[in-house]
């Protein structure tokens, strides 16, 4: 048996192209020691702050404007030597190369399969929710593959829609969830706790 502090940290590459503030939430959960991974750098689709949040936290960042090319994605994973993706508001599809398949995670701010797909993003979602009558929301953490919001999901976490919600405050009781949700998850997933065959994931023992 290997001596836990002689296993590897598994190292994340984490994507963006807002705020920035799924990856400050990842970082503070690493900080704790909740999420036992390291950031090995921040990938940007775009100029925007999250940028800055990893330059302050002295997390190497670059940006790739628009679609990341399959050869691109390779040689920052050999360069970083990355061992997972983890999308934080990446508005791109990342291309599914051999060397990423199934590494790639995403959380989307609804229960997924309803409410997600191209352009499902931001307010947008929580405008849906509400417009649909919904009485129920939350999040979900997933496996990415070649679609917006598909692959196999990994946990979910429900929070009341409540009557008089705007998309504002909807938006803002399930990235509460989102806090909580994401970190846990991954840490589960980077060190060995799930089961991945075809469409479903399983949670097991680590
Ligand atoms: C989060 O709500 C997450 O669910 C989604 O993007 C949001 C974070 O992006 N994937 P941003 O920082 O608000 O741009």
């Amino acid at each position: 048996m290997t001596p836990e502090s002689l296993k590897k940290v598994p190292r994340i590459g984490v994507f963006l192209s807002g705020t920035g503030r799924t990856l400050v939430n990842l970082y503070d959960a690493i900080e704790s020691g909740e999420l036992r991974a390291d950031i090995a750098l921040v990938i940007a689709s775009r100029e925007c702050a999250g940028i800055e949040r990893a330059h302050e936290r002295g997390i190497e960042a670059r940006i790739t404007a628009g679609d990341m090319p399959p050869t691109q994605l390779d040689a920052l994973v050999d360069e970083f030597q990355i061992d997972w993706l983890v999308c934080a508001g990446y508005l791109r599809l990342l291309p599914i190369t051999e060397r990423v398949r199934g590494r790639i995670v995403n959380i989307h701010p609804a229960l997924l399969p309803s409410f997600g797909g191209p352009g499902m993003h931001g307010d947008r979602v929580h405008r849906a929710v509400i417009d649909a009558g919904c009485r129920v929301s939350g999040c979900t953490v997933h496996l990415c593959d070649d679609r917006y919001d598909s692959g196999p999901i990994l946990a979910q976490s429900a929070c009341p829609v409540l009557e008089g919600d705007a998309p504002e405050t909807l938006a803002a009781r399930v990235f509460q969830m989102e806090t909580m949700l994401y970190p846990l998850v991954l840490d589960r997933l980077l060190h060995g706790g799930y089961r991945v065959d075809g469409h479903r994931a399983v949670a097991v023992t680590a």
